[in-house]
């Protein structure tokens, strides 16, 4: 790690006489390490063992802070930034050293910084008031004392090295998160893709429409308003909306003639059932996906079914899949008849305003057809797939 670590300091004062004392204390490594263990064996009363000299600093000096400020810019520009500044407080007639670091953190807010000021300059509250609270400055008082200077020095250096590691370590960290979570979401995903479709296999629903019913409602979620999270969770609820098909007998669900009335109730119940199965859970999507599964065949009116609510008794996430759902029905092509066209789409869509479909959800829905359109278009019907049973062909049994 030493060898890694950023050992660029830069000397601001307007006295050119302190830089060479700086340089004298801070390169000379050999006169430092005895003067630190002279120090050290004074205080333990003992004598202490040589040590390897440590390594040098590299040194830059600006004698103002506006030049102070184009060395630091410089240097991150050069993306060899300093790890330390020791900045005097008096430097007539330019900046004041509060002043310069202030600026020069506008630049590159991770430099440690001494700040050098006798007694009478700032007091600790008022350079707090200046600078804010920070970990990232000390005062040291003049006049100074070599020791203590070379020690700030080598602490400052390791403490911005260490800053970094720990900066560079969150970066990695939320990088390796941000993929798992999305290696997660997307086999959570496919894991709703394929068991609703495998719930799904006896009916003519197919994949794709699956899919599509899922991307759609998020991208109406999205453009009603709806928070982030709700709309992803809506893309993984809507495709569930008919899981509840499962219950329904063959003899009903794929019967190749118009249905009776009885077994049109049975059909009917195909929301309660899904609604059922999806009830008791914790997880929100698998909650969204209850509501949209029990309500998702009533109208707006208040004549659909099972429970007959109306307006906003109705779930938001339940209108949006309502609308996605038909649209999708009526222009895709299935057994029985061919998708319609545009047109007769919109008056279609049009047609079920404030009657079927929420009048608001189905303006912003008008809205976006281009990005409906664009939506389906990527993801078509699978070839053979598509067999559809008769009682399909009309719009209020989708
Ligand atoms: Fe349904
Ligand atoms: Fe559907």
């Amino acid at each position: 790690m030493e060898q890694q670590q950023n050992r660029r300091i830069l000397l601001v004062d307007d006295n050119e006489s302190i830089h060479a004392d700086f340089r004298k204390v801070l390169q000379t490594d050999s006169a430092l390490t005895a003067a630190v263990e002279s120090a050290a064996a004074s205080i333990f009363d003992e004598p202490v063992a040589r040590r390897a000299p440590v390594a040098g600093f590299e040194i830059d000096s600006a004698y103002q802070g506006e030049e102070a400020l184009a060395r630091v810019l410089k240097s991150v520009e050069r993306a060899r930034p300093y790890a330390l500044v020791f900045v005097d407080v008096r430097m007539p007639p330019g900046w004041n050293g509060v002043e310069t670091v202030r600026r020069i953190w506008q630049v590159d807010s991770h430099l440690q910084v001494v700040i050098c000021t006798a007694y009478s300059d700032y007091s600790w509250p008022e350079m707090i008031d200046e600078l804010g609270e920070s970990d990232s400055f000390v005062i040291l008082k003049k006049p100074f004392d070599n020791i203590e200077v070379r020690q700030l020095a080598s602490a400052l250096v390791v403490k911005w090295s260490l800053a970094q590691q720990a900066r560079r370590t969150m970066c990695d960290l939320q990088a390796v998160v941000r993929k798992q979570t999305r290696a997660v979401q997307s086999a959570h995903e496919e894991t709703i893709y394929r068991l609703v479709r495998a719930s799904l296999c006896r009916d003519a629903e197919t994949g794709a429409h699956i899919r599509r019913t899922g991307l759609c409602s998020e991208l109406l979620a999205a453009s009603a308003g709806w928070p982030a999270e709700r709309v992803d969770q809506i893309r993984l609820a809507a495709p569930m909306h008919d899981v509840g098909k499962i219950g329904i007998p063959d003899a009903i669900l794929r019967k190749p003639a118009a249905l009776t009335s009885d077994e049109y109730s049975t059909l009917r119940d195909h929301t309660i059932l899904g609604a059922r199965m999806l009830a008791g859970s914790t997880s929100p999507i698998l909650r969204m996906a209850q509501e949209i599964a029990q309500c998702h065949h009533e109208r707006w009116d208040g004549t659909g079914y099972p429970s007959g609510l109306a307006g906003e008794q109705i779930p938001e996430a339940a209108r949006i899949v309502a609308i996605v759902d038909v649209y999708d029905a009526i222009t895709h092509d299935r057994v029985y008849r061919k998708g319609l066209p545009e047109s007769e789409v919109q008056k279609l869509m049009l047609a079920g305003r404030g009657t079927q479909f929420d009048p608001r959800l189905l303006d912003v829905f008008m809205s976006l057809l281009p990005e409906m359109q664009a939506i389906a278009q990527s993801i078509p019907d699978e070839n053979g797939e598509e067999v559809l049973p008769e009682w399909c062909s009309t719009l209020s049994s989708l």
